[in-house]
């Protein structure tokens, strides 16, 4: 029996899994989601092809991985027939190589409107969602209402769907929010369709039994650790556990299954939506990095927040993950600073600390930082070790010794190939 390695970000999301995983998928026969949605965008570029991803797992574009989308994520079907379209289009055998659990949930177009009109009745307190029904449909998962993909195939599932919009509708009478769902259901009902068209599988005895036979299984992560329902910056995260143990209960593996846990972080930090954001640079600096580096959502477009590395919140998600290797992404970004800052420990209430505490309101935390060199060249041809310079080798152990973990590979840009082993 092998065991599952699990590939997951350690910051605010966007930290590279797509790119990291595609790089990685011919080590492995089975790429498997195991929670989030289409809240999720995870970019891969190679033969001059941008692609980006929202539920589909990041192995797909290999010619041989299955791909599996686990009991722990939450499907829109609508986004969901998009991606395999665009996929179809670019010759990717969908039917071949996707399975899809029979226990993960549906969005429906009303978990969306339940979305927007949640937002809107916060105000300036807004979490900062996708808006794409991620936190409502894990509502009804968590109070039972849920659908779930095995449903489709059930002689009521058309029942099932109307009795959940029915209480909906309730709920969004509540807000007094306005809105037109005979528009949104005819995409829906066709997502369904194209939904049929795949394979359901128990995917908790499909992995399993892919285990026993010596398959090699990663697991991909969606957002990142600090946007973790129960370990995130509460309540701005998410709605399910993008931590390590969510491979466990988002697939059906047991703990004690559980490989290499890969953690992916970027050079800097980046954060998209509200919340509190230490090491955040709301300053040209920060525009400098989000210029340099696209820092713009891939799925929806806005523009993220950036700041400097946070050793203390990276230590917390190698710390609640069991991370046993670290990928350091977007080095290349960084290449034009005369010096780089990293935050290695903060003042909370006036008291030095190295942790990352419960608390992260800037009015009781701020970051201490340390100065080092930068490296001032471009890493981008690089493709050796060897041919790193002396300030970045430095920036790298740094951190190695700061979080005792090791770095296994350095990414110097978007493309397949601007990855470098260590
Ligand atoms: P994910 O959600 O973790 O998969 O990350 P995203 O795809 O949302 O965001 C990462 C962005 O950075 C994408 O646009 C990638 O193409 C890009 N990217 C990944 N690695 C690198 C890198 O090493 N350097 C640069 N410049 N861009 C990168
Ligand atoms: P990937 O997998 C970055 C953020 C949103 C918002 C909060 C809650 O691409 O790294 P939600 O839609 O889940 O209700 O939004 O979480 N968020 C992400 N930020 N990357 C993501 O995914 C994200 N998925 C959700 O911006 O602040
Ligand atoms: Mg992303």
């Amino acid at each position: 029996m092998t065991k599952s390695d699990v590939l997951l970000g350690l910051q605010w999301g966007d930290e590279g899994k797509g790119k990291i995983v595609d790089v990685l998928t011919p080590e492995y026969d089975i790429i498997a989601r195991f929670q989030g949605g289409p809240n999720a965008g995870h970019t891969l570029e190679f033969n001059g092809i941008k692609h980006v991803l929202h539920t589909i797992p990041s192995g797909i574009f290999h010619p041989t991985a299955i791909n599996i989308v686990g009991n722990g994520v939450v499907i829109d079907p609508v986004i969901f027939k998009k991606e395999i379209d665009a996929l179809v289009k670019m010759g990717v055998d969908v039917k071949a190589k996707l399975v899809i659990s029979k226990r993960a949930h549906l969005i429906l177009p009303t978990h969306r409107l339940l979305d927007a009109a949640s937002e809107a009745s916060k105000g300036k307190n807004k979490i900062g969602s996708t808006l794409k029904g991620i936190g409502p449909t894990y509502m009804d998962k968590t109070g039972r209402n849920g659908l779930r993909i095995g449903d489709i195939e059930r002689h009521d599932f058309k029942e099932k769907y109307k009795a959940l919009v029915e209480k909906h509708k309730l709920l969004l009478s509540f807000h007094q929010f306005e809105y037109n769902l005979a528009e949104l259901e005819p995409a829906w009902f066709e997502g369904i369709e194209t939904l049929k068209q795949l394979q359901f599988v128990e995917s908790e005895h499909y992995l399993n039994n892919a285990m026993a036979s010596g398959k090699k299984v990663l697991a991909e992560g969606a957002q990142g650790s600090l946007l973790d329902i129960d370990f995130g910056s509460y309540p701005f995260v998410t709605s399910s556990n993008t931590v390590c143990s969510g491979a466990c209960s988002g697939l059906g593996i047991a703990p004690n299954r559980i490989g290499n846990v890969i953690g992916i972080f970027k050079a800097y930090c980046t954060r998209v939506g509200s919340g509190p954001f230490p090491t955040e640079l709301d300053n040209e600096v920060g525009e400098k990095i989000r210029q340099i580096g696209r820092e713009f959502g891939s799925t929806t477009g806005r523009a993220r927040r950036t700041g400097w590395l946070d050793i203390p919140a990276l230590k917390y998600a190698i710390m609640i993950n069991g991370v046993t290797e670290l990928m350091m992404m977007k080095a290349d970004v960084l290449s034009d600073f005369d010096t780089l800052k990293i935050c290695t420990h903060y003042n909370y209430n006036g008291k030095v600390i190295d942790y990352l505490p419960y608390d992260l309101d800037p009015k009781y935390l701020t970051p201490i930082y340390e100065e080092v060199k930068g490296w001032k060249c471009d890493l981008t041809q690089f493709t050796k070790k060897e041919q790193m310079p002396k300030e970045l080798v430095d920036y790298i152990k740094y951190i190695e010794k700061a979080v005792s973990t090791p770095i296994t590979i350095v990414s110097i840009g978007p493309d397949r190939k601007q990855t470098i082993k260590r």
